[in-house]
Parts: C-alpha cells; structure tokens; sequence
C-alpha cells in the first residue's frame, strides 16, 4: 500500500456565480515529503485550487483531503496541517517581525512561551533574524517574503502551500526565496506552489502538474516532462501510396497515419535528412510537412513568451 497523499483532489469542480468554470474536474495526489508545482498560465486556475484547499473558496463539488483528513468533514483538523503563503504580502507593516509570528501563533492557539521560542526558530530559518525587532515596513521586498514564511511556518504545518510566492519578484529576491524553500522542504514539509514560470518549477520542485482552463492537462515527474519537451513531431504527406512497412531510423518514430500520411518523432536534435535518406532509400517521397504542435508545447510557449501575453490574458478572463 502506497504512504497516505500529503493532498489528494478527486473530482475537484469550482464554478463561480458568474458561471466561470475554474476547475473543472481536478485530480491530484502530492507525495508527503514533495517539493510540488502548479503550474499555469494566468486565468488557469490555480489561485482557485490553492483556495478551495484552504477553505478560502467552497468546492462546487468533489473531495480534498490533506494526510488522510477529509476536508469537508474535518475542516479545522484538515486545516491545522496546512500553512498558507498568499501571494499578497498581508501583514501589518508598524509591526515587527517577532510579534508578526508571535501573534500569528497565538492566533492558532500557541502558548506565548512555545511561540518565541517557535519565532525565533523560523526567524532564524528564514534568515531573519537580525531583524525581528526592527518595523517591517524597513524590510526589503525579498526580506518581507522571507517573513511570509516564517509566519506561516510558525503553526508547524505538515504541508505548506504558496500562491505564486515570486510573481513580479526580481531574480534575486526570488532565488533568495528558492533557498528558503528548499531548506523548509529539507526540514520535511511537504511544499506546494503554484507558478507562471516555467523557470521556477524547474529549478525547484521534483514534481507538477500542468493546469490550463481548469483541467490538469499533465502531471509527473520534472524530468519526464521536459523530456517530452525534446521531442518534436511532424506530419509528413507522400506523393503516391505507402509501402506496406516503414524503414526504421533509430531514434525516431514512424508511423503511417493513413495511406498518403505519415506521423514521425524525433529528438529535437536530430537531423531531419536521417529521415528524408531512410523514406528516400524505401522509395517514399515526401511531398510537403507540417510541424504538429501539441498542448503541452504551446502552452510551454506561452509560459515562456513575453510576459505581456499572458497579463493580457488574465485581464480578459477577469473583466468577464
Ligand atoms: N471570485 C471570482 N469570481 C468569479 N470568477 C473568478 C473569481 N476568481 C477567479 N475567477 C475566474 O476563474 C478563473 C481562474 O482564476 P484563478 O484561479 O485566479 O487562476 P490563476 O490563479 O491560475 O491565475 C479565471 O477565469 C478567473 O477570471
Ligand atoms: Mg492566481
């Protein structure tokens, strides 16, 4: 029997009252231990999946559960193992960064005493320390998210969830934030976040799923899924019939798709005449090729083009 999901999702729909289908039928399991991401464009999705989660946004239908705990008929135990960091900074600026956590700990019913002792831990793990009895308003942006952390880490939560933690972030504060992660993910928490950049699930996280439009449209391993990517597929039109076998060149893929039509992939470093010089020799000739594009890549496309395409996309979906 495989280990109890550190978050399981079947089945998960969200429709808003102005009929936008956010999540459309979510299946999900994260491993306990994962460095996790949710990656998606803007309008996908995931700001909705990480509130339905966290019982900020009610499920239209389906089950969560966080370590086995049900989360519709255990709200508040299902929801004490889990800590939020949203994407908004959201505390008190005149406050200093001790009382932050402190506070937020007693909030969630932690004895004053136990509390210090935590602030004083997750200060030190968010390499805060030197400031937690300065104003936070002093803090530099990387600083201040650094102390997003280190509240929510505060209650000792077993799963901890980020929406986009470093969206409009510069480079350094954001790899300043990947350091942090990853040491509270070595601690043993379970970590989730959700991104538009690719570049950030790449660096951080083992495994993810891909969200567009509300449905979860690939998931897996990081490295099988950029090794999906070094592939490239085309469609190739031949003058006359096909043979009855295709010449094989290793590496490659060929298959007939009909009579007139072939469907071949390759590594994308692959010189396409190797198989022009197989097709040539069986007496196939080409007549004309189209690239077939596939979900995954223009989706990879969008995440990785220029960002005003996707900000324009959010704008759209939001204004309707
Ligand atoms: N409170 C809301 N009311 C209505 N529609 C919403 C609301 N929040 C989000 N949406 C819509 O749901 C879709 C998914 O949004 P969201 O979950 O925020 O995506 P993401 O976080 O991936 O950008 C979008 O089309 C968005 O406009
Ligand atoms: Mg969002």
């Amino acid at each position: 029997m495989s280990e109890t999901p550190a978050l399981r999702l079947r089945g998960l729909k969200k429709t808003y009252d102005n009929k936008v289908e956010a999540l459309k039928g979510i299946d999900l399991d994260v491993e306990p231990g994962d460095f996790f991401a949710l990656l998606g464009p803007n309008g996908a999705g995931k700001s909705t999946l990480i509130g339905v989660v966290s019982s900020l946004v009610n499920a239209s239908a389906g089950e969560v559960s966080v370590f086995g705990i049900d989360l519709l008929r255990q709200r508040s135990l299902a929801m004490r193992q889990i800590g939020l960091v949203p994407q908004e900074i959201n505390f008190n600026m005149f406050e200093k960064p001790f009382d932050i956590c402190v506070n937020y700990a007693g909030f969630y019913g932690v004895p004053r005493p136990e509390a210090e002792q935590r602030a004083e831990h997750e200060l030190r793990a968010a390499h805060l320390w030197d400031k937690a009895r300065v104003m936070s308003r002093t803090l530099s942006g990387g600083m201040k998210r650094r102390l997003m952390i280190a509240r929510a880490m505060m209650t000792r939560p077993r799963l901890l969830i980020l929406d986009e933690p470093t969206a409009g972030v510069d480079i350094e504060i954001r790899r300043g934030m990947w350091k942090t992660l990853r040491e509270v993910n070595a601690r043993g928490t379970t970590v989730i976040l959700t991104t538009h950049y690719l570049e950030e699930a790449e660096n951080l996280c083992r495994n993810l799923a891909i969200i567009d439009h509300g449905r979860i449209i690939e998931q897996g391993p990081m490295k099988q899924l950029l090794a999906k990517l070094d592939v490239e597929g085309f469609l190739l039109d031949i003058d006359g019939t096909l043979p009855a076998g295709l010449p094989r060149v290793e590496g490659a893929k060929l298959e007939a798709v009909d009579e007139h039509s072939i469907d071949l992939e390759m590594p994308r470093d692959m010189d396409l005449n190797r198989i022009f010089a197989a097709l040539g020799e069986a007496g196939i000739r080409v007549r004309s090729m189209r690239t077939k594009t596939n979900r995954l890549e223009e989706l990879f496309v969008r995440l990785t083009g220029p960002a005003d395409a996707a900000a324009g996309q959010t704008e759209g979906a939001r204004a309707s």
